[in-house]
């Protein structure tokens, strides 16, 4: 759905792509076209000496069919590129319906900007739209879910726990009403939770494709 606006917020977002940068490389559809945009950029020799640090195994070997040199060394990543499952006004994200969140997070913390790439359909006033994944270690995984519906969720395991992280990990989608991004710390200190899917203040830039155009708003990272 609205792969053109997807295709726009990752054209917008390449042109903030220079030779001999370090960038973060984010997981899903939007950024796949961004990638196939970086490989085009490279492969033509618009741009050079790119090195991209991925945040999925999928990620990984994508760039690489693009002749993208990619690493796992977190040390000075100037800009990350990634998509978001829904956001509002502030820049406060969900992530994770690609279930790569813990890395997401990662790449995301260490990098001086984190640029996201959007449809509009993303954005809501509200997080309330997409469920809450949350990544699990699987060990006494049904009593984390318990824990973590005991906040005011329902919850399901991600493919009836057919799906595993690159981590090796479950993925339990949390549906609440509002995901308020304070919910965040609250989720985080259930024992055997990884991740959470809300990123709070990590967003300096979104680009949002709107029909036509690509919307963008800036935030300060706090
Ligand atoms: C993966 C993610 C993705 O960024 C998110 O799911 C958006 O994906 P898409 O660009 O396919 O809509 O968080 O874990």
């Amino acid at each position: 759905m609205y792969e053109e606006e997807k295709k726009l917020a990752a054209m917008e977002a390449l042109k903030y792509v220079h030779s001999g940068m370090k960038i973060g490389l984010g997981t899903g559809s939007t950024t796949k076209y961004f990638l196939e945009g970086l490989g085009e950029m490279v492969e033509s020799g618009k741009i050079s000496d790119i090195t991209g640090v991925p945040t999925s195994i999928r990620t990984e070997e994508l760039a690489r069919s693009h002749g993208i040199n990619t690493v796992n060394n977190m040390e000075g990543i100037e800009i990350d590129f990634d998509g978001a499952d829904e956001f509002d006004p502030a820049g406060n994200l969900v992530k994770g319906g690609g279930g790569a969140l813990v890395r997401e997070k990662i790449v995301a913390y260490n990098s001086r900007d984190v640029y996201i790439m959007a449809d509009h359909s993303k954005f809501s006033q509200r997080l309330h739209n997409f469920p809450l994944p949350v990544e699990v270690l699987p060990f006494m995984e049904e009593s984390t879910r318990r824990n973590i519906e005991r906040i005011g969720c329902t919850s399901i395991f991600r493919d009836g726990k057919k799906f595993r992280s690159d981590n090796g990990n479950y993925i339990i989608d949390c549906k609440f009403e509002y995901t308020d991004p304070d919910l965040e710390s609250r989720i985080k200190m259930i024992p055997g939770v990884v991740e959470v899917g809300i990123f709070r203040g990590i967003a300096t830039r979104i680009f949002m494709g709107n029909g036509e155009n690509c919307r963008i708003m800036d935030f300060k990272k706090s």
